[in-house]
């Protein structure tokens, strides 16, 4: 059956997609305090498209850090679900801007993919959703379940301003499920619902040795090194089968049923095709787990950065007076970041070598979560991905993060469904992210679909 919704999208997606692309040209990097502008110009861009489209309440709220965006649409009558819709408007920044082939705020068309910051982490996947609800509001006039929807500008530096948010507006955002676009499908082609998204626990690592970088012929030998010290504190942090070794990680780790290990090993996997498409000569991490499991079911720890002494051109010979790094550990049900975060610096502090001194402390960070494959509003997702994509969706954990989600079931009670439709090849946080404008099409279609099936139609 052809729905009026569908048609309306298929009529109008060039302009969808123009719309998208104007969005895309504004550098909204939340973490540089010298874009806060360009943050805000796109949340305005946002309250302007929601006037347009005929949501109700649309309001700014303005927050310590960057504002969010708010509306809502609830006439669908109290038998009807409420849906809160969530995604963000923020990116993440572009360096390493040499590595680009196109300009990351100027999108660019290549075949199916429009690459630019931000095409599917997550302006292209949050405006999917404004563009369904304009397919329902401009064809019938009406929404077939009462929706609110808030897109913010602070996920990609923690979203620290959203539970309060959350908090005092408790009842404003009352919801029976909340729907987010900011996850991948399994594959090209391949549908999914994500139920299940892991935490993240930040640290930083700091090591001092000599008050002053030294001559490493003269001082070498007799005086530690903060590089080598911190080399040897990050070695003791996991053995030779990839398991963390900080005492206490996994106790409040929830283990994979055997149940939930099967249907991992039903997915259509390929491990070849995933180490070809990586380079990857072979995988690694924790023994005795499948990569799709190390890569999304359990914790895991990795460096995200490090620096000390000398990096350019040539050898200089220095022994240097300071070293560092960025560790993060990303987490699963039901570990907490705060607790983890805790026993680092303890593991750290117990293992800090002779002649130096360390300095630990954490970045933001988040909950892990989980949604429960029995929730209703899975089966209408599933349904909608059906209706438009011609299969069953698969059912998948990832490995990324979204740090409210967890704050949506703790505050609001609300189950979330993870409707992803970017792809883990689109490269997002790195050069060249692009976005499915097949998908973007695919998606807002199946948005319209879920409200509609939601609504009992
Ligand atoms: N959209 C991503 C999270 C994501 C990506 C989930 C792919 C599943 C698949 C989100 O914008 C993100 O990047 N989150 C951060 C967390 C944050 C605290 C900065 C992350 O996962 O690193
Ligand atoms: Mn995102
Ligand atoms: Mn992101």
């Amino acid at each position: 059956m052809n729905h009026p919704q569908h048609t309306y999208i298929d009529e109008n997606i060039d302009r969808f997609k123009n719309e998208l692309f104007d969005i895309l040209r504004i550098p909204s990097v939340s973490t540089d305090s010298r874009r806060a502008g360009e943050v805000r110009k796109t949340a305005l861009y946002l309250l302007e498209q929601f006037k347009s489209i005929g949501l109700e309440h649309v309001e700014l709220f303005e927050t310590p850090g960057h504002p969010i965006v708010y509306g809502d649409f609830l006439h669908a009558g109290a038998d009807k679900p409420t849906v809160l819709i969530y995604g963000h408007y923020d990116v993440q920044p572009a360096e390493p801007l040499e590595l680009w082939t196109h300009p990351a705020f100027e999108p660019t068309v290549i075949g199916e993919d429009v690459y630019a910051r931000g095409a599917s982490d997550d302006k292209g996947q949050a405006y999917i959703h404004v563009k369904a609800l304009e397919s329902w509001l401009k064809t019938e006039g009406r929404l077939p379940v009462n929706v609110k929807i808030i897109i913010e500008g602070e996920e990609e530096i923690g979203s620290p301003n959203l539970i309060p948010f959350l908090k005092a507006h408790i009842d404003k955002l009352a919801c029976d499920m909340v729907l987010v676009s900011d996850t991948s499908m399994f594959a090209k082609d391949v549908p999914s619902i994500t139920y299940g998204l892991r935490g993240l626990a930040y640290m930083q690592v700091e090591v001092t040795g000599a008050n002053r970088d030294l001559h490493s012929g003269v001082y070498g030998g007799a005086v530690a090194n903060p590089i080598n010290a911190l080399a040897e504190i990050i070695a003791k942090m996991k053995d030779e089968n990839g398991v963390i070794r900080i005492p206490g990680f996994y106790d409040d780790v929830v283990a994979l049923t055997p149940l939930e290990r099967e249907a991992y090993a039903r997915l259509p996997f390929d491990e070849n095709d995933y180490k070809a498409e990586l380079g990857l000569t072979d995988v690694a991490g924790e023994a005795g787990y499948s990569t799709l499991e190390r890569a999304s079911a359990r914790p895991t720890l990795d460096c995200n950065g490090i620096w000390g002494g000398y990096q350019g051109e040539g050898a200089k010979t220095v022994l240097p007076g300071k070293a560092g790094a960025k560790i993060s550990m990303r987490l699963v049900p039901n570990q907490d970041p705060d607790v983890i975060s805790q026993k680092f610096a303890d593991f750290v502090m117990a293992n800090v070598p002779k002649g130096v001194s360390v300095v630990v402390h954490a970045h933001h960070g988040g909950m892990p979560a989980a949604t429960d494959l029995d929730f209703f509003g899975m089966k209408a997702a599933a349904q909608a991905f059906h209706e438009v994509y011609g299969k069953e969706p698969l059912f998948t954990r990832e490995g990324g993060s979204i740090p409210i989600v967890a704050g949506f079931k703790s505050i609001l009670n609300a189950d979330t469904i993870l409707m992803g439709f970017g792809l883990n090849s689109d490269s997002i946080h790195a050069p060249n992210e692009k976005f499915s404008l097949k998908d973007f099409h695919r998606g807002i279609k199946t948005s319209a679909s879920f409200f509609r099936i939601l609504g009992g139609g």
